[in-house]
């Protein structure tokens, strides 16, 4: 699948915040860590929730409502085992944030 353009700025998505953008049928949670983007599909695979609204540190957003936890590189969850949720790669372009939904 191509790269789809998310329409959000680069400065508009400081280092340390996250956004939900919709593409399509698909919402994704971006994060900016420093100088890396990162991009997980929005929806928690438990119970749902949006895990944009999570709190990141040490390379890993902790869901919202019950605190499973995803590795922002690759979207492994790091307390139960076998879950996961889609990564996606992202990349810049002319300072415009573009998401790849293949997973
Ligand atoms: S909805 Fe994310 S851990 Fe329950």
């Amino acid at each position: 699948m191509a790269y789809l353009d998310t329409t959000l700025k680069l400065d508009d998505l400081p280092p340390g915040e996250s956004r939900c953008v919709q593409l399509g049928d698909v919402q994704v949670a971006l994060f900016r860590q420093a100088d890396a983007l990162f991009a997980l599909d929005n929806l928690c695979p438990h119970r749902g929730a949006p895990l944009h609204e999570g709190f990141v540190s040490d390379g890993q957003v902790t869901c919202p409502w019950h605190q499973w936890q995803f590795q922002l590189q690759d979207g492994q969850c790091r307390n139960i085992p076998g879950a996961r949720v889609p990564a996606y790669p992202v990349e810049v372009r002319d300072g415009t944030i573009w998401i790849n939904l293949k997973d």
